[in-house]
């Protein structure tokens, strides 16, 4: 047998049909959390100037250092594919005076994004994110909502034993005191830590919390928790944030631990967690972002959103056992018995779609036995035999799949029958 030559690039899928019942399953889920919470798309270029992501994502995160496909283009620009949203609906935002709309302006964003990461059960370089952000408010009414677009989606498509992890990470009036308070108390550890750590210290401490080589452990248990060191402003807002959760009865954990990735956050952060789908187990993750317009050269916006990864939706929607409501498998296989029963069920096959009737044909020289076996595997609930006897008479047989009945109906008929039986519109 011919090697074939090419296969995925690393960190790639392919998403075959049988997988796509999922996606579809999930993004018509996303369509009606988000009409209900009045969001409204935004759609975004796949890559910007390379700028935006090293300012806005921040020079010293992972994802700018390390993971960005990023390459000059012929005119010698250099551009990044989105490795997230956020920045480009902020760069969206300000250039387009999406300001002068009622705020809090909120829209919604799906589509590849791409990290070159080390690949890993739910961990790919492209990966599709379904992103929410909300722009131009400071409540924490708006951060309820953002959280509660991911609750009541995951909600909707059935996941049990999500756990929603939160944390306020503070902003820049209060931060700065709690990285000194983090670096002193990392000084007496300097030799238990790991070298990344080490790193970490010097350009962005509050990563050391992130942590996961286990000799930092202990170390990062022991660390005072940003919380502690809010200013009035900021402690007010997650006290409120909090009240908001308790009052709707949404569990949810403090997590000291918990910084994120990007540095563009303030005041709250959250994830939600899930067990077993990977290395990886945040299935969402977002926050605030109350000084990102700022850092773009823009006036002072509000922010917060968050991202989801649809590869990790499906993985746990299949972990979970989560039964979809339906595929869309053809409903009618029309099988024809010599060249003049071809012309026919091509016109018959015809007229059937334009009724809304979704069905399929035989194709090729197959005998008949072999249609017939090829419509049983594509499991559809009825076939249409068509051979010289029953082009005589001006009809079909239907045969009935699950109960093996067959009755003869007239072509004229044939459209009123299908739909008898629930079949088009
Ligand atoms: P993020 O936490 O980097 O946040 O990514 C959001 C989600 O995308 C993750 O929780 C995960 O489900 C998925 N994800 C991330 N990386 C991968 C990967 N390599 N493979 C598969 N799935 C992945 C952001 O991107 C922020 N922009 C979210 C945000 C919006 N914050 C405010 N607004």
């Amino acid at each position: 047998m011919a090697k074939i030559l090419y296969q995925l690039p690393k960190g790639t899928r392919d998403i075959l049909p049988e997988e796509q019942p999922y996606w579809q399953y999930v993004e018509e889920a996303i369509r009606r959390v988000v009409q209900l919470y009045g969001y409204e798309k935004l759609d975004l270029p796949i890559f910007e100037e390379t700028a935006l992501f090293q300012r806005g994502v921040g020079e010293g995160t992972d994802i700018v250092e390390k993971e960005m496909y990023t390459f000059l283009d012929k005119g010698g620009t250099s551009i990044t594919l989105r490795p997230e949203f956020t920045a480009g609906v902020m760069r969206s935002y300000l250039q387009h005076g999406l300001s002068n709309l009622p705020k809090p302006v909120k829209v919604w964003s799906f589509g590849p994004v791409f990290r070159y990461e080390r690949p890993q059960a739910g961990r790919f370089r492209q990966h599709t994110q379904f992103n929410v952000e909300a722009l131009g408010e400071q409540d924490p009414a708006l951060d309820l909502e953002v959280m509660s677009v991911a609750w009541h989606l995951f909600e909707e498509l059935g996941f049990k034993n999500l756990s929603f992890q939160i944390n306020s990470i503070g902003c820049q009036k209060c931060r700065p005191k709690y990285l000194d308070k983090l670096v002193n108390y990392y000084e007496r550890y300097k030799s238990d830590i790991c070298d990344d750590c080490k790193k970490r210290l010097k350009k962005n401490p509050l990563r050391v919390l992130d942590c996961k080589n286990p000799g930092c452990q202990p170390v990062i248990e022991g660390a005072p928790p940003i919380v502690d060191s809010l200013c009035s402003e900021c402690r007010t807002h997650f006290e409120t944030l909090k009240g908001y959760l308790e009052d709707l009865n949404r569990p949810y954990s403090l997590n000291h631990r918990l910084v994120r990735g990007l540095d563009y956050y303030t005041k709250t952060v959250f994830e939600v967690w899930a067990q077993g789908i990977g290395a990886q187990n945040a299935v969402c993750g977002g926050g605030r972002y109350d000084g990102l317009a700022e850092v773009l050269g823009g006036p002072p916006t509000p922010g917060v959103g968050f991202a989801s990864g649809l590869e990790r939706i499906v993985l746990l929607l299949k972990q979970q056992g989560i039964i979809l409501p339906h595929g869309n498998k053809p409903k009618v296989y029309f099988a024809s018995r010599g060249k003049e029963a071809k012309r026919q069920i091509v016109r018959l096959l015809s007229d059937s779609r334009k009724n809304g009737i979704e069905g399929v044909m035989s194709f090729g020289e197959r005998s008949f036995k072999a249609q017939l076996r090829e419509a049983d595997r594509r499991s559809v609930e009825y076939t249409l035999i068509l051979g010289e006897e029953e082009i005589a008479q001006k009809g079909v047989l239907v045969k009935t799949m699950k109960g093996g009945t067959q009755e003869f109906i007239l072509w004229d008929d044939l459209l009123s029958f299908l739909k008898t039986k629930g079949l088009g519109r």
